[in-house]
């Protein structure tokens, strides 16, 4: 059994032609810690509202862990 908690590939965002995440691909085992660094604007928060579901990506290969 994998122990994957979540995977994305390709994980896109747009709003507009703002482009808030771009071709995320991160995979994360369960218990694992993982920090997750970038500058205002990088995509960090629109990258958890759409791992928590609160928000559909504009384009993703694969995307688990909902
Ligand atoms: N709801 C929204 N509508 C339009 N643009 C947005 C929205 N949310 C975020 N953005 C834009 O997407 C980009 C990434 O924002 P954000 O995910 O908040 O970055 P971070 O959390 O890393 O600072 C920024 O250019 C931001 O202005
Ligand atoms: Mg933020």
């Amino acid at each position: 059994m994998s122990d994957t908690a979540l995977r994305t590939e390709s994980l896109t965002e747009h709003f507009g032609d703002v482009v808030a995440r771009d071709h995320l691909d991160l995979e994360v085992a369960q218990g694992e810690v993982v920090g997750y660094l970038g500058p205002n604007g990088a995509g960090k928060t629109t990258t958890m509202r759409l791992l928590l579901g609160l928000g559909r990506p504009t384009a993703s290969q694969r995307f688990l862990g909902q």
